[in-house]
């Protein structure tokens, strides 16, 4: 029998674990591991294909990438320390404090929107809408495409995670906080859980369409001529 384990198995068996911790966790790892398991991950992000490279003024010192997007990393210290924050802040934190507190590291990702006309000196919020062109829509695909390869490599080293939207973390206050610029586009904030969280005893939600979609006929049509 060919025990080899494929790429495949991590894609199929990737799902999202929504792991609320009703304390502050211990994590896991110790900081230098989670330091190289946030580098390991971004390396795979790194590998993602991209079309467009980003505007010119998203290129400052130090991110001087052309990729369409911007990688801001946690480890669960730094979590933690956020949880405290936002709890004090409005709007309030809700589930995302009980992540924070759980997660051994956040990874959040940004897409750098192309954006035309003059721009505010000072963002309230994000630059929504975005132009609808095909660069923009590329850079976000691009981007997705960099979160995937996180949320698989995280899967294949054994670390229940979740794609999340960022609640609260979209927003001024705790992006000042944690200076995540607002010219650019939240697309995922990543939390990585401890690879035990599962025997931890607390609530870990599913996706709640984890189950749908999975019948290829459903979506997919054979085009010939
Ligand atoms: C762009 C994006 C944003 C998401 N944001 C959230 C979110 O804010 N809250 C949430 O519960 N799930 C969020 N999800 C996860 C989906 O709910 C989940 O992927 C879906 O239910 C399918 O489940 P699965 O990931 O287990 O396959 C997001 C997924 C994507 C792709």
């Amino acid at each position: 029998m060919n025990t080899e384990r494929h790429i495949g198995d991590d894609i199929k068996q990737r799902k999202t674990a929504k792991v609320l911790a009703d304390i502050p966790w211990k994590p896991s790892l110790n900081y230098s591991e989670q330091e190289e398991l946030i580098r390991d991950l971004l390396e795979l992000a790194a590998c993602a294909p991209y079309h467009y490279k980003s505007a010119a003024k998203y290129h400052t010192s130090g991110l001087e990438s052309p990729l369409p997007f911007r990688a801001y990393t946690l480890t669960s210290e730094t979590c933690r320390k956020l949880a405290d924050q936002l709890l004090s802040m409005n709007p309030p934190p809700g589930k995302i404090s009980n992540m924070l507190w759980a997660a051994e590291v956040l990874i959040m990702i940004t897409w750098l929107p192309d954006v035309f006309g003059d721009q505010p000196q000072e963002r309230e919020m994000e630059p929504l809408p975005f132009t609808g062109n095909i660069r923009n829509m590329e850079h976000i695909a691009a981007s997705s495409a960099a979160i995937q390869n996180i949320l698989i490599g995280a899967t294949q080293k054994g670390f229940p995670n979740y794609w999340s939207s960022g609640g609260v973390l979209r927003q001024k206050p705790a992006r000042r906080l944690l200076s995540v610029p607002l010219e650019e586009m939240l697309l995922g904030c990543l939390f990585i859980f401890p690879k035990d969280a599962y025997e931890r005893g607390v609530e870990i939600k599913a996706g709640k369409l984890h189950k749908e979609g999975k019948n290829i006929q459903t979506w997919s049509k054979s085009v010939t001529l």
